[in-house]
């Protein structure tokens, strides 16, 4: 079979379930990933054809997209922060805003200018995405990644050869005994969608990824900041930072949350498109919040 016409029939099916561009740009993700060729490979070299062999692969890949499944989990790895993250069901997708949080937890940490290793703490922290990055970008960062999940955990642990420490513990337990701190950093992207938000949602996300990593009921959808703001009381240092990443539609509601907490310089950051996604805090400079 020629390369473009497995590209053109793909794209076909698949746009039953994704918009067009959508639909084709699936499809030449799936020939770069599996077959190494270009995204133009079958504009300019017309005659190039799909290896036999590897027809029943691409053929397997291709019906897993057009059930449904993101191509994530098809492919095994998720791009985040210019690496490569393994990712499969159980875990959610890295998603590009979370990228913008990392950037911030980054530059954080290198204006603390500390002259000793970083100390952070990544609570529902999934594939791991979060605090293998900060972990990755300093070098000598000592992070530890909490999830109540054992699925998201393992992959969290394999993601590279040496790097954060993962432990299992429930966030929402937030008076459990965890010998680790104090930290410099606490992040966290944790589950923020209310259950009343899944009608906007695409089946790839609601089929596929976990509701346990994505949904809060709808009667108490901050339920995971006061517990990181409570964690944040117990283990951030005096002078350390907070950050969160949060639902667009609750950015004051969210703020609030970490100034009642008696948090300072507590502020909603934009994303890309200028929504509240994200709430910094800090704990007053020589005062713990330990309340
Ligand atoms: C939105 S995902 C974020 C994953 C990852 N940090 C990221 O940014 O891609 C939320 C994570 O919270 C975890 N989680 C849900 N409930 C939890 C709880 N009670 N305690 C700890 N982790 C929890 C889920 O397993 C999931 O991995």
């Amino acid at each position: 079979m020629l390369l473009a016409d497995f590209i053109r029939d793909g794209a076909a099916r698949l746009e039953k379930l994704y918009p067009s561009p959508e639909a084709r740009g699936l499809v030449l993700m799936l020939c770069r990933e599996l077959l190494g060729v270009t995204n133009y490979t079958h504009v300019v070299e017309p005659r190039t054809a799909v290896p036999e062999e590897r027809l029943p692969e691409l053929e397997a890949a291709l019906a897993r997209l057009c059930a449904g499944e993101p191509i994530q989990y098809v492919l095994g790895v998720a791009e985040f922060c210019d690496r490569r993250f393994v990712v499969g069901p159980g875990v959610l997708v890295p998603r590009p805003e979370t990228e913008l949080l990392v950037a911030e937890a980054v530059r954080t940490l290198q204006e603390m200018e500390l002259d000793r290793a970083p100390r952070v703490l990544d609570l529902c922290t999934g594939s791991g995405c979060i605090a293998w990055s900060i972990a990755l970008d300093i070098r000598d960062a000592e992070v530890i990644g909490v999830d109540v999940s054992e699925t998201a955990l393992d992959y969290a642990r394999k993601q590279f050869p040496q790097g954060p420490s993962f432990i299992q513990a429930d966030v929402l337990d937030t008076e459990q005994a965890f010998p680790y701190g104090p930290f410099d950093l606490v992040v966290s992207n944790p589950p923020y969608v209310l259950e009343r938000e899944r009608t906007q949602m695409r089946p790839n996300v609601l089929d596929w990824e976990p509701d346990l990593a994505l949904f809060v009921p709808d009667d108490d959808p901050l339920r995971f900041y006061r517990a990181v703001a409570r964690w944040a009381q117990r283990f951030l240092r005096p002078g350390g930072v907070g950050l969160v990443e949060i639902n667009e539609a609750l950015g004051p509601e969210t703020a609030e949350v970490f100034r009642a907490a008696g948090f300072k310089n507590v502020r909603n950051l934009p994303d890309f498109y200028q929504k509240d996604r994200f709430v910094r805090f800090q704990t007053p400079d020589n005062q713990a919040i330990n309340n």
